[in-house]
């Protein structure tokens, strides 16, 4: 297949890239900064159509993934940023697939497992579960990423596409031993002696391991059924205090500190970035794959755990 991945430079765009050019498959991603790789690399601005089109045209799959890191402090300027960023590359894309004369005939487009509400009562699926909106008492930035997640969809689902089937991924996040990445980050707080719960660590944590990630995308690409909404994400979230324990078991780590919500909003402004990415509860399931009968080979936490800190060792 022909796969193009506008924004694969990043995290997940490395998982999926890895993935397909492993397949045999031919892989361009579109940057705006190309670096070499193992697969092809061509200059998009985002923004405007260019030569990079004439990627799109007869490929067999587009898997937009463009968008600036939600990792930062959202003060205006970057809010403008990760919205716009997001916005304006799906309504570009929307222009150019229709402009083709043989366009991919399906387009993933990422999204965020964040649209539903801060649940800690029961699990979201795609069927049943409810998105966030001004919930009363939320802190303004969650408002702010529900309010992202769902003007990202709109601007993928506004405009037909008769030739181009759509998938919109709601992506818990997504864990691989890539350094740089959520796993890194989460594993050096475990190494440096910090990786107690987060706040009451009450709060669910959806997440999703590389294998599974890339293997769903490929369930998507093979199964027509799938149009709409996918949730892709572990079946089980746990609780964050469960989930930092078998992070820490899987590391060997003795001791932790824990670390109170007030802590963490203070270290989220050192760290230049939004306590929302911790202590808001995201209790997300992947309806959909299971009625597919997608398999998951890592459902369980401490299992992936293990399996992202033994790569993650291999690799140091
Ligand atoms: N990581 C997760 O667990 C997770 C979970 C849920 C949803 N998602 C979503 O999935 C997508 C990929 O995630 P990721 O972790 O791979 O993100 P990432 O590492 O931040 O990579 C995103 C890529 O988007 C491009 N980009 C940044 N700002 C841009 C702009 N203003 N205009 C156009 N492109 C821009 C960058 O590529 P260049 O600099 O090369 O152009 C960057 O490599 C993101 O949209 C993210 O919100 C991720």
């Amino acid at each position: 297949m022909r796969i193009v991945i506008p924004g694969g430079s990043g995290q997940v765009g490395r998982v999926l890239a890895r993935h397909f050019h492993a397949q045999g498959h031919s892989v361009t991603v579109l940057s705006r900064d190309p670096q070499p790789a193992p697969w092809h690399v061509a200059t998009w601005d985002g923004v405007t159509p260019g030569d990079w089109i004439t990627h799109l045209e007869q490929s067999d799959v587009c898997i937009n993934l463009a968008g600036r890191s939600v990792n930062c402090r959202y003060y205006p300027a970057n809010r403008r940023a990760i919205r716009e960023s997001r916005v304006r590359s799906t309504l570009l894309l929307h222009r150019v697939i229709a402009s083709l004369s043989h366009p991919p005939p399906l387009w993933i487009n990422a999204g965020t497992a964040t649209i539903y509400r801060h649940a800690l009562d029961r699990p979201m699926d795609e069927a049943h579960g409810e998105l966030g909106g001004s919930e009363p008492g939320a802190p303004d930035t969650w408002n702010f990423s529900i309010d992202v997640a769902k003007a990202w969809e709109e601007a993928f689902f506004s405009t037909p596409t008769p030739r181009t089937r759509k998938v919109a991924t709601r992506s818990a996040i997504t864990f691989s031993p890539d350094r740089g990445g959520a796993f890194d980050v989460l594993l050096g707080l475990v190494r440096h002696g910090l990786g107690g719960r987060h706040g009451s660590g009450d709060q669910f944590v959806s997440w999703v391991h590389d294998a599974d990630f890339a293997r769903a995308i490929d369930l998507l690409i093979a199964r027509e059924e799938f149009t709409g909404v996918v949730n892709l994400a572990s079946p089980n979230p746990l609780r964050n205090a469960d989930f930092i324990r078998a992070l820490r078991e899987a590391w060997g780590a003795r001791f932790a500190l824990p670390a109170p919500a007030w802590l963490i909003e203070v270290g989220a402004f050192f760290m230049r970035t939004e306590s929302e990415l911790v202590l808001k509860s995201r209790r997300v399931v992947p309806g959909r794959l299971l009625s597919a009968g997608f398999q998951f080979v890592f459902p369980e936490w401490p299992t992936a755990a293990r399996d992202l800190v033994a790569r993650w060792r291999q690799a140091s």
